[in-house]
């Protein structure tokens, strides 16, 4: 089967994602790293605190937005699809792009689903309280809870390398690739 990612080409220039994914990335970016401080900072509180309640509601609230956004930015990708990679970039280094950023959207949604079946046992008639007030469904299989904090660690390592190739594509190689990414700068160079 024809991988449009990999194999569709677009001649030297770098094209573009659309306004929507960028504002999803750079939203969901943002998150993320708030969401890990958050997943680690409220193990420093001691259980039944009310400073780690709150930590970890808002770690449950910014993990469903996540969610959201995730679910949002694979819908928005069957209307407009990501840019096709320059003819020029290796097709190995498509492989790995196109494989990363599968890996990121698999986490980024396996991450609060396991989170939402580690805490499906202390639920309140299936769901679990978020920020504000607002109630959300629980995934009842407690068992996949254990795989949260593996996923975690899979996240953080993966999305250090995501962001390592992207400055280097930007600032040391100059490649064509970053460019797809506002506000980073689109090159003709290779
Ligand atoms: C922190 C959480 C992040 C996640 C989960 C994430 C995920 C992704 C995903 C899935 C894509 C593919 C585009 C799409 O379908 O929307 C992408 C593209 C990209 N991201 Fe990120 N990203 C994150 C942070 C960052 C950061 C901090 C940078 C820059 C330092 C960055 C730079 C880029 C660039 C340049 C692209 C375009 C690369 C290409 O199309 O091959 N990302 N990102």
């Amino acid at each position: 089967m024809a991988d449009y990612m990999v194999e569709e080409t677009s001649g030297a220039r770098a094209i573009r994602y659309g306004n929507l994914a960028v504002a999803i990335h750079w939203l969901s970016a943002a998150l993320i790293l708030t969401q890990i401080y958050l997943g680690f900072a409220f193990g420093n509180f001691p259980k039944g605190s009310a400073e780690r309640a709150e930590l970890f509601t808002a770690h449950k609230t910014v993990g469903v937005v996540i969610l959201l956004l995730a679910l949002t930015r694979l819908a928005v990708r069957l209307i407009d699809a990501p840019p096709p990679y320059p003819a020029h970039f290796p097709k190995w280094e498509r492989r790995v792009a196109v494989w990363s950023h599968r890996t990121l959207y698999f986490l980024m949604i396996a991450l609060p689903v396991t989170g939402l079946a580690a805490v499906s046992k202390g639920a309140n008639g299936g769901m679990t309280e978020l920020a504000g007030g607002t109630w959300f469904p629980v995934v009842p299989i407690p068992a996949l809870g254990g795989a949260h904090e593996v996923l975690a660690f899979a996240m953080i390592g993966l999305l250090g390398l995501h962001i390592l190739a992207a400055l280097k594509n930007q600032f040391v190689t100059g490649g064509p690739v970053a460019g797809r990414m506002p506000p980073f700068r689109a090159t003709d160079k290779g």
